[in-house]
């Protein structure tokens, strides 16, 4: 199996370029079913997760071209099929997306239940509320979700989600782009990819407005034409390294970011005694002295986000005092725990909350990633930790990470994957 294999202790010094956000591009690229002509989107991260929902694209008949590493052309006018492949579904997360994508379009679809990162219990009755609400039937029978648009087009109308959810939240925007009439959002999640899938389908002829807030209003539009759009930087990636510096100390300039996303983040590392200046796009963390306690609780945006969780409490791991973490969002998603206690690390976890005693340090052990958040996090451990890691399943990682092991490397960190044999590792756009 591929691992990464890490030498902890070494403080990181230098400058990484983030990519496009993750979680933004897998509902964008999804989106371009809606469009009427070529959708050239740029800053798209190479990352398995992208691939994958370029696959499903092409396999439903799109035209897809890779102009450049972050560029492709999206032709979906051709499209006349809305039924999705299980096997390509299967993989990730957001081909929930493509339920809303091609209801929009077609008013009927077939996609496999979603896959994606285990947290326990990841139910879409929110979506499907709105889809409902919306004019479709839905329903789930041999091993697919079935919609149909009881008219042949979905209807604008109100619906109100009874928890915050970004999936739901973006996937009734899809649904009702083309819908007839005016769909409003109530208590709609505020993350800054919405806002991202809202200025794209906008910038294609939509009528989107509040996107950000938490009253969504969507005017069905006739068509959507063509054009070209670039995505958001990642704000977790971004995190990410902000929380591998705060770990492993040393100085690095995190470039190609949005500074207002990543606020939540920042503050929470200032209360721990990291330092991060703000620049126009792009932040300065430092981390010299010592790490102080602090307490953690995730939320929806503006909140600390969950996919944060995890590389935070690699942080608390290390820092002075007791420090209490609050998963505010899933179950179950302190499955990396395990793994953290063979490296020295002190975590009592009673269901969403963890209590941190930081250690004075944590030794390398074989760690094993459960997840995409978790995996990262054990990479910060690692390069935090005394001696030699070795971090497997990384295959995790790498649905949301482009280059994580040249980037860490570029700021002096020793890490090298050693890749099992036989394992073709070219990840491509397209
Ligand atoms: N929920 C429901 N019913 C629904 C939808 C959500 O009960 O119909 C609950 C969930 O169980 C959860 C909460 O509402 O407790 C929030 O879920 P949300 O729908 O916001 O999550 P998601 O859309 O499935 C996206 C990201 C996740 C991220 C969450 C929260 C994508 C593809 N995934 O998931 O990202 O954790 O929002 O911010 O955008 C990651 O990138 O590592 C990742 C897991």
């Amino acid at each position: 199996m591929t691992k990464y294999v890490i030498q902890g202790g070494k403080p990181l010094y230098g400058e990484i370029n983030i990519s496009g956000a993750k979680n933004a591009a897998v509902a964008i690229i999804p989106a371009a079913l809606l469009v009427d002509g070529v959708c050239r989107i740029e800053n798209i991260p190479q990352i398995s997760d992208v691939t994958s929902i370029l696959n499903i694209l092409q396999d439903l008949g799109a035209d897809v071209r890779t102009v450049n590493r972050t560029t492709v052309d999206v032709d979906c006018s051709h499209i006349r099929n809305a039924k999705v492949p299980e096997e390509l579904a299967r993989k990730i997360r957001a081909s929930y997306y493509l339920i809303g994508a091609l209801l929009g379009r077609f008013g009927s679809a077939e996609v496999p239940p979603p896959g994606g990162c285990d947290f326990g219990g990841r139910p879409i009755d929110q979506h499907i509320k709105g889809f409902v609400a919306m004019g479709a039937d839905v329903d789930v029978h041999g091993g697919y979700i079935h919609a149909k648009a009881k008219t042949g087009r979905m209807i604008g109308t109100q619906v109100y989600l009874d928890m915050v959810s970004v999936g739901a939240t973006m996937n009734i925007i899809l649904a009702a782009t083309l819908a007839d009439g005016m769909t409003v959002i109530e208590n709609a999640a505020k993350e800054p990819h919405i806002v991202d899938l809202a200025n794209f389908l906008n910038s294609m002829g939509a009528d989107i407005m509040g996107a950000g807030t938490d009253v969504i209003k969507v005017r069905g539009v006739e068509r959507l034409t063509g054009g070209s759009y670039s995505i958001i930087p990642d704000q977790i990636e971004a995190g990410t390294y902000m929380t591998a510096v705060a770990a492993a100390g040393g100085e690095v300039l995190i470039r190609n970011v949005i500074p207002k996303h990543l606020e939540c983040i920042t503050a929470k590392l200032l209360e721990m005694g990291v330092e991060v200046e703000e620049r126009d796009d792009a932040v300065l963390v430092r981390r010299h002295g010592p790490l102080s306690r602090t307490n953690v609780k995730t939320l929806p945006y503006p909140g600390f986000p969950t996919d944060m969780q995890p590389q935070i409490a690699a942080v608390l791991c290390l820092a002075q005092g007791t420090s209490v973490l609050t998963e505010g969002v899933w179950d179950n998603r302190y499955r990396y725990v395990d793994e953290f206690r063979r490296m020295g690390a002190q975590i009592q976890v009673d269901g969403k909350v963890a209590v941190i005693e930081g250690a004075s340090h944590l030794s390398g052990a074989k760690l094993q990633a459960c997840d995409l958040r978790a995996g990262a996090a054990m990479v910060i451990a690692a390069l935090a930790g005394q001696g030699t890691s070795e971090v497997s399943c990384v295959h995790h990682i790498e649905r949301g990470y482009e280059d994580i092991v040249r980037k860490l490397s570029n700021v002096g960190a020793d890490i090298r994957v050693v890749v099992a044999p036989g394992e073709d590792r070219q990840a491509k756009i397209g």
